[in-house]
């Protein structure tokens, strides 16, 4: 196959791909807008951050799959793939542990503000009193919203921090999700209102589409108390970013987040949003999945992807 890599992937695997015969190009910086210039003459794209637009399918010829190196497919139009009869497959779950890891992260440097801490010292100060307020992380009520396989890794790991986990109960869910949450004591509640009135900090583990997109919207950042938590590392459509500087404002809530609407869709960039500068806003920059292990373990995915394309069947589609 000859396979166009738009995106940074570990040099082990490009090896991996040639050695099994394909023609890899290794075009890392490969931006959206580009792509469609770009993708004569290749059967296959493997795409981080890079957006595979209707017009990258209307000027490919020979495409046939498109590999999302991740989990979401929101910067993937799938529907134009359908209509050009090209497959898009994702590698969901291989990152899960590296982004449960920095949500994690994001709500202990927002109870310690750490963030802060680190500034001050870098700038000179030494400010012990102004630090002592933290209210601490055991005991409190940690909602997960959406217990697919990263909100069940946070769930496993804020758990562990001597919370109580509750999340939004759900017909279908899988016998394996279903005993490691009552593994750790998982509560289930009606709705995603409930959950918010009930819970002090919010961790959104939803992806995006066309149910999700602005689910956490007023009607639950109404209900959650004075002074909680928001975590957004999923996607930043799923919150309505208006609604959320309002209830910064009105109830001093703080919000870690590693994903913005409208932020950039390439590694490097500039990006002026009013959330992301908010003093209650302890932001990243979309790098919940860049860990070594992630990429390495995604890229694991994305080889056995092509190898069962060639062998005739499609995964994780
Ligand atoms: C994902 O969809 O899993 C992440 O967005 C992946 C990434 O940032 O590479």
């Amino acid at each position: 196959m000859r396979i166009l890599v738009a995106d940074t992937f570990p040099q082990e695997s490009r090896e991996a791909l040639a050695r099994r015969g394909h023609e890899c190009h290794y075009e890392p910086t490969t931006t959206s807008d580009q792509l469609p210039g770009v993708l004569t003459g290749f059967d296959a794209v493997i795409v981080r951050s890079t957006k595979v637009t209707a017009d990258a399918f209307e000027a490919a010829d020979s495409l046939r799959l498109v590999i999302r190196a991740g989990s979401g497919t929101n910067t993937i139009d799938c529907h134009a793939a359908r209509l050009r009869g090209v497959h898009v497959c994702n590698v969901p779950g291989r990152n899960a542990a590296a982004v449960a890891e920095l949500t994690l992260g994001l709500l202990l440097a927002i109870d310690r503000r750490i963030p802060d801490n680190v500034a001050e010292l870098r700038q000179g100060q030494w400010n012990k009193k102004e630090y002592g307020q933290a209210r601490g992380i055991m005991g409190r009520r940690v909602g997960v919203l959406g217990l697919g396989q990263i909100g069940l890794a946070f769930a496993e790991r804020v758990a562990a921090l001597g919370t109580d986990v509750y999340t939004v109960a759900k017909e279908g869910r899988d016998e394996d999700t279903l005993e490691r949450a009552r593994r750790i004591g998982v509560t289930f509640v009606d709705s995603p209102r409930t959950l918010a009135a009930t819970c002090d900090v919010l961790s959104i583990h939803v992806p995006a589409n066309s149910r999700t997109r602005g689910l956490v919207g007023r009607d639950l950042l109404d209900a959650l108390q004075p002074g909680a938590i928001v975590l957004n590392t999923s996607r930043g459509d799923v919150l309505d970013e208006d609604a959320l500087l309002e209830a910064m404002a009105a109830k001093d809530v703080r919000a870690g987040l590693d994903v913005f609407s409208g932020e950039p869709a390439t590694g490097t960039g500039t990006f002026d949003s009013p959330l992301a500068r908010h003093p209650n806003t302890y932001g990243t920059h979309h790098i919940g999945a860049s860990t070594e292990q992630a990429q390495q373990a995604v890229a694991d995915g994305v080889v056995e992807i092509i190898d069962a394309f060639e062998a005739g069947s499609v995964l994780h589609c």
